[in-house]
């Protein structure tokens, strides 16, 4: 199994789980580790509400300590100070490996507070804001990214912003802020990003077991991120392992699926969260546990009403007898 390092840490594969909001809570991050992946990311964190000292959002970097991966803390926001502020929490209050900031997040919630790809309009405020978290973070910072605003070529011209602000590793979603999720990524493009930068280069877009070799040597990458494909599927790094090692791709199975799905349930209801909002939150993810099997428009409606943790067990425990009907005859 080839391996990467980002500054000291050796990272037993080259695979990598994305930051994902509502979805990479320590729970998938957990799954995610039992099933080999070689670095986890955090949702991401408002620098702004950990330096007002939100309670809940500081409980996200606090849940850092639980995780059985090597793990990314990831930040967003646009304010020199903030950002120190948050760093200091996070450092008070988590144990993770390395930070990760934002400058990639498309959507309007964090483009208004001039954060995400908004940064990417100005990228000497960009270098500003690294070189600032690098100096005060303790641990290697990372800059998550995509290709550019609005112009893809411009990904060469941010990685070398990137790395003369002292970032240790680059992870670049291959598409720009105004392609949004459209089209296929600009592989190409990530390979002369890749050309470019110094320090370790993690390419990101529509990567899943299928194609993840290829992306690696297509781009040159030293790593690669996946996100939606991860999403109920933690199998999925075992899946990119076994592929690697040249074994047999292990298949999903509803009977599975079930079991990895109670699983993270378990996991979920651990945390110091309340179950109410546990309950809410997990009707995004449950459904993706199935998606591709008979019957998944079923089991999504089945998934999607479950308001507690018993719920989704006897949402569960029908979907394994079969007895998915029983709830859908409206
Ligand atoms: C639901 C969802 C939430 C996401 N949240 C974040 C996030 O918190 N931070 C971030 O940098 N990117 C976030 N992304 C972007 C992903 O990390 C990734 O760059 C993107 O989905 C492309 O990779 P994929 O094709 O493997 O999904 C999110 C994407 C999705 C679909």
């Amino acid at each position: 199994m080839k391996t990467f390092s980002i500054a000291d840490t050796v990272l037993k594969n080259r695979y990598v789980e994305a930051p994902l909001a509502g979805f990479s809570d320590v729970a998938m991050r957990i799954l995610a580790a039992r099933f080999g992946a070689g670095l986890v990311y955090t949702e991401m964190i408002s620098a702004a509400a950990l330096s007002r000292g939100s309670l809940e959002t500081i409980n996200m970097v606090k849940e850092t300590k639980r995780d059985e991966a090597p793990v990314a803390l990831q930040l967003f926001g646009s304010d020199e100070e903030e950002l120190k502020k948050a760093i200091k929490v996070c450092e008070e209050n988590g144990r993770y490996n390395f930070l990760d900031f934002n400058i990639g997040c498309p959507v309007p919630k964090v483009m208004k507070q001039d954060a995400g790809s908004h940064l990417l309009t100005d990228l000497d405020k960009v270098y500003r804001l690294v070189k600032a978290m690098v100096d005060t973070s303790q641990v290697p910072v990372i800059v998550k990214s995509r290709l550019g605003y609005s112009n893809p070529e411009d990904c060469v011209k941010i990685v070398d912003v990137l790395q003369s602000a002292g970032v240790s590793a680059i992870a670049m979603h291959g598409r720009t802020r105004n392609e949004f999720y459209l089209g296929l990524p600009h592989y190409d493009l990530l390979k002369k990003a890749k050309e470019e930068s110094k320090v370790p280069f993690i390419a990101n877009g529509n990567i899943g077991v299928d194609n993840a070799l290829e992306i690696l040597a297509e781009t040159g990458a030293d790593a690669v991120m996946l996100g939606r494909k991860a999403i109920g599927n933690p199998m999925v790094f075992k899946q990119l392992i076994a592929r690697e090692e040249g074994e047999p791709i292990p298949q999903l199975t509803l009977q599975n699926q079930v079991e990895l799905m109670k699983e993270q349930l378990e996991l979920e209801y651990s945390r110091e969260v309340p179950p109410e909002r546990i309950s809410v939150e997990f009707r995004a993810a449950a459904p993706a546990f199935f998606q591709g099997f008979p019957n998944s428009r079923k089991i999504r409606s089945l998934l999607v009403k479950c308001s507690c943790k018993e719920n989704y067990i006897d949402a569960l425990n029908k979907i394994v007898e079969h007895r998915i009907d029983e709830d859908n005859k409206d």
